[in-house]
């Protein structure tokens, strides 16, 4: 069989696929079992990384050896020690709706390349727009490659209403902000920056001892941005925020942002999936008046990454965030909800609909709230076990599975306890056994988990302060 026949082969996949899903659920046995095989994290540094799979690869083996070698190697969502950044460990059946998604390759950019992912992308939008607290007739909105992308879009549409429709041809005609919180994602910036807006086009607003917008704060700091000629035209509010995990006082921002006649983004990448658990939805209070939301499915809702709803409050927004023409592609008629590339940054896009919608279709949405309210107990019973112990500090008393903390045993200074939690991370990364990250809050090193595995339990909790405290 010559080489392109044999890429193609559908024996040869079939053959492929059952020895690596074999693989790979042996791989989640182990992964979920309480003596996992594999570190969580096989750390080696960038450099010897790039060694190493050199000489790996210049080897010839294998398909099954390559791919047992990534997963021996990567980094392990699925072990209960993972405690690490926001990703989430995907619901193996929404990674299987991505190996459909990557063989069938529907590009996604018009109707025509991707019907049934389109249509399932608008019910996703639906189905969030509804547990959002928008009016599903009026809201509407698309998928994203990311929250970056999703928070960039949503501010371009801002832009769009407030800077003029000829913002795309004339270019900016005066200087434009907007206003988010100190804590905010970085993307916020950057997406103010990408924007042309400067220095100048982003207000941080300060923020109280919880780490949350002071709200009280945004008028002064609204009428001194016109004194020098800027002109707010957004507030981005955080729910959450990256760092701590602290959710901004939503509904004094849409107060403020209705009174000024300002766009009202919420930069829900993390904490929106809140919205689909009746017991913790009160935090997100305020979120059904934003203009527009973005809501990471690959964080708090069990998706692989990357998918993202960007979700508007008023559909016709959502329309204006590129007005640019690409006739080639879409024709002449303006709203075309099903060509998505009108609308999204991106031109091809993955099926990203169907990662999401696998788990409602089968599940249910109850199987996201059960999700989000076991991570958001495991947040409750960390943050108590450090409260509980008088060596250890929490930095605030966490509002979600994010978590803050430090090793604070008695005698240091304030330098001296950085570097001992900065020792600890580094004892940590190199051991592999669990992954935490740290995070720098007032100046001084915190430790930080986010709880985004369900079935990390209060036995791998106290194993890693035992083990922190060994160091
Ligand atoms: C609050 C917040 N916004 C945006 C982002 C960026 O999202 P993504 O990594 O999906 O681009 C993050 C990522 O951690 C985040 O925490």
């Amino acid at each position: 069989m010559d080489i392109l026949h044999s890429a193609y082969n559908p024996e040869h996949f079939r053959e492929q696929g059952h020895a690596l899903i074999n693989l790979l659920a042996d791989y989640l046995t182990d992964a979920q079992s309480s003596r996992p095989s594999l570190p969580v994290i096989p750390w080696r540094a960038p450099d010897e990384q790039y060694e190493h799979w050199k000489n790996f690869l210049a080897v010839p083996g294998s398909t099954e050896d390559f791919f047992h070698k990534i997963l021996k190697d990567s980094i392990h969502l699925h072990q209960p020690r993972f405690m690490g950044h926001q990703v989430c460990p995907p619901a193996p059946l929404s990674a299987l709706a991505g190996l459909l998604g990557g063989l069938l390759n529907n590009g996604m950019a018009v109707y025509e390349m991707g019907g049934p992912a389109t249509a399932i992308e608008r019910l996703l939008i639906e189905k969030t727009a509804q547990v959002l607290g928008f009016d599903a007739r009026q809201a509407g909105g698309f998928l994203t490659s990311g929250g970056t992308l999703a928070n960039l879009t949503a501010l371009l549409a801002a832009r769009s209403r407030y800077a003029g429709a000829h913002v795309w041809k004339d270019g900016h005609q005066k200087p434009l902000a907007l206003m988010v919180s100190a804590e905010a994602h970085y993307c916020v910036d950057r997406a103010a920056r990408i924007m042309g807006w400067g220095d100048a086009g982003i207000i941080k607003v300060p923020v109280n001892e919880r780490f949350q917008m002071r709200t009280d704060l945004l008028e002064m700091l609204y009428r001194q941005a016109l004194e020098q000629g800027v002109e707010v035209i957004a507030v981005v509010g955080s729910a959450c925020s990256t760092s701590t995990g602290s959710f901004d006082d939503l509904a004094a921002i849409g107060r403020f942002c209705h009174s000024r006649n300002l766009w009202f983004h919420v930069d829900g990448a993390h904490g929106a999936a809140l919205a689909f658990s009746r017991q913790h939805r009160a935090v997100l209070a305020g979120i059904e008046t934003a203009d527009s939301v973005a809501l990471d499915y690959h964080k708090m809702l069990m998706t692989p990454a990357l998918t993202t709803a960007v979700v508007f409050r008023q559909d016709a927004d959502s329309y204006g965030t590129f007005s640019q023409q690409a006739q080639y592609l879409f024709g002449e008629t303006e709203r075309e909800w099903y060509n998505v590339a009108k609308r999204s940054f991106e031109c091809t896009k993955l099926m990203m609909s169907i990662k999401a919608y696998s788990l409602l279709y089968t599940y249910g949405e109850t199987l996201f709230e059960n999700y989000v309210d076991q991570v958001m107990e495991n947040g409750r019973i960390f943050a108590a076990m450090i409260e509980a112990q008088p060596q250890w500090e929490l930095a605030v008393q966490p509002q979600c599975n994010i978590v803050c903390f430090r090793h604070a045993p008695p005698g240091l200074s304030a330098e001296a306890t950085d570097e001992h939690n900065l020792r600890i991370r580094r004892r940590i990364l190199e051991d592999g056994r669990f992954y935490i990250v740290q995070t720098a809050i007032n100046g001084h090193t915190w430790l930080r988990v986010t709880l985004t595995n369900p079935f990390t339990s209060a036995v791998e909790m106290e194993d890693l302060l035992g083990f922190c405290e060994k160091i």
